[in-house]
């Protein structure tokens, strides 16, 4: 096993490049599945265990993959079985997008129940919910999703609860269905608009992804294009939490800034000094930050999956901030890291109850999942003395290079053998 070990309390200062978002990449890899003829060549992928686990079981599905560091090409004329049961699809979320993509081009898929990070109940009834309504019979068989249907046709869907991934995977399927269909109260993260992009680019007709309506009119194939990834907003917002933390001067380069607004407006209200300009952000802090509340909220609101580096550093801002999680029921599992490294935090339900402390000091801890492997980076970058982080397999799945990114800003981290 491998930890990272970090020297923490030095100031960050430089720029650093924000990759391809993950978030869209875990769909726009299966969503190429789509594609009957043609070959897919996607930019801006990011080098990620998530991304290679997708690909791997694409190769397994038949598909033609070839890597070149973040471009990679799909030939997916090749696919020879809708059956994704292995272990690489038990072990990730995001290969739930398999089933809307088999089934839209197949009209059938058999799909091994999605794993990913433990946040709380992640329930996938809209997503067959979604399906159903398009007309496909869909079950669950010895822990598989099996979906089938002889046609999709298009409908109208009302989403129960705001899904990003609900919305993508209906989105999928709805592609390739017979007339049209209305997806509302749809997710608007940027990672939705972007798939509906990249479906478009292959030749989809989809309409008004980014509001809560979106109507799609069904084509009969899909064929190969190029495509490059919208920039990470999580991995952007980590790097602006980091710096907001540490203290330093730092500009995030390729990036939208459009997507971090809540971000930028959080970090402002607690004394942070955000500069857009064009594609990058520039975030300096003097390390003095005044406590605020925050409630995570489906986008355009505060992203939950910032909620816990936020967590971070709202533990070393002056007085009472309280964080309400309203996505996921168990996402403060990091809490008890940070108590480890003196921060004052109580938990209640899906509320923290935060007061500030001047510094925290270095300790060993844990990744409990992946933003919290992420939050502890910060805490360890901001802390006195040493910190040692364990379960890196948690932050290798969504973080590029991170120590590499991290200690050109001056950061001080080591990967070593546990
Ligand atoms: C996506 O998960 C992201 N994962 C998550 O990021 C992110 O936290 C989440 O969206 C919210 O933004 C990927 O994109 C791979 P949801 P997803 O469906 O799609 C409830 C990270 O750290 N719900 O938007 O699985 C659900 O319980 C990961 O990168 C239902 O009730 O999340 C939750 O309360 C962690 N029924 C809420 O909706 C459903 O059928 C939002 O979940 C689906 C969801």
């Amino acid at each position: 096993m491998e930890k990272l070990v970090i020297e923490g309390g030095h100031c960050l200062e430089g720029s650093v490049n924000i990759s391809g978002a993950k978030n869209a990449a875990v769909a726009i890899l299966p969503a190429s599945i789509m594609a009957s003829k043609g070959v897919c060549n996607l930019e801006n992928i990011p080098d990620i265990s998530d991304v290679n686990c997708i690909l791997s079981i694409m190769r397994d599905l038949g598909a033609t993959v070839k890597r070149d560091n973040d471009r990679v090409i799909i030939d997916n004329e090749t696919i020879n079985t809708t059956d994704a049961c292995s272990e690489d699809v038990r072990q990730m979320r995001a290969s739930y997008y398999l089933i809307g993509a088999l089934l839209g081009r197949f009209k059938k898929a058999r799909v091994e129940m999605p794993g990913g990070c433990s946040i709380g109940v992640r329930p996938i009834d809209q997503h067959i919910k979604g399906f159903e309504a398009l007309g496909a019979n869909v079950r669950i068989e010895h822990g598989a999703v099996v979906a089938e249907a002889e046609r999709l046709i298009g409908t109208n869907i009302y989403f129960d609860v705001v899904s990003v991934g609900a919305t993508i995977n209906v989105m999928l399927a709805a592609t390739l269905a017979e007339g049209r269909t209305i997806l509302e109260n749809a997710a608007k993260e940027p990672h939705v608009v972007d798939v509906a992009n990249f479906l478009n680019s292959m030749g989809a007709n989809i309409r008004g992804a980014g509001t809560d309506v979106i109507k799609i009119k069904g084509v009969e194939a899909l064929s190969g294009c190029d495509y490059s990834v919208i920039p990470d907003q999580i991995e952007a917002g980590t790097y602006m939490i980091a710096t907001a933390a540490c203290g330093g001067r730092v500009t995030i380069e390729n990036i939208i800034p459009k997507h971090l607004e809540s971000i930028t407006a959080k970090l402002e209200e607690m004394g942070v000094k955000v500069i857009e300009d064009g594609d990058s952000i520039t975030v300096e802090s003097d390390g003095n930050l005044k406590g605020v509340n925050v409630k995570t909220l489906p986008y355009p609101g505060f992203p939950t999956d910032l909620q816990q580096p936020m967590t971070v550093l709202l533990s070393i801002a002056e007085g009472i901030s309280i964080v309400n999680e309203s996505i996921w029921e168990s996402r403060f599992k990091h809490v008890d890291e940070l108590k480890k490294m003196g921060a004052s935090i109580k938990v209640e339900n899906t509320l923290a109850v935060i007061e500030g402390v001047k510094k925290l000091g270095g300790a060993k801890v844990i990744a409990t999942d992946l933003r919290a492997g992420a939050a502890m980076i910060v805490a360890g970058l901001v802390a006195d003395g040493v910190t040692e982080i364990t379960h890196l397999y948690h932050i290798d799945r969504g973080y590029p290079n991170i120590e590499l990114k991290f200690n050109s800003l001056g950061a001080r981290i080591r990967r070593e053998k546990n």
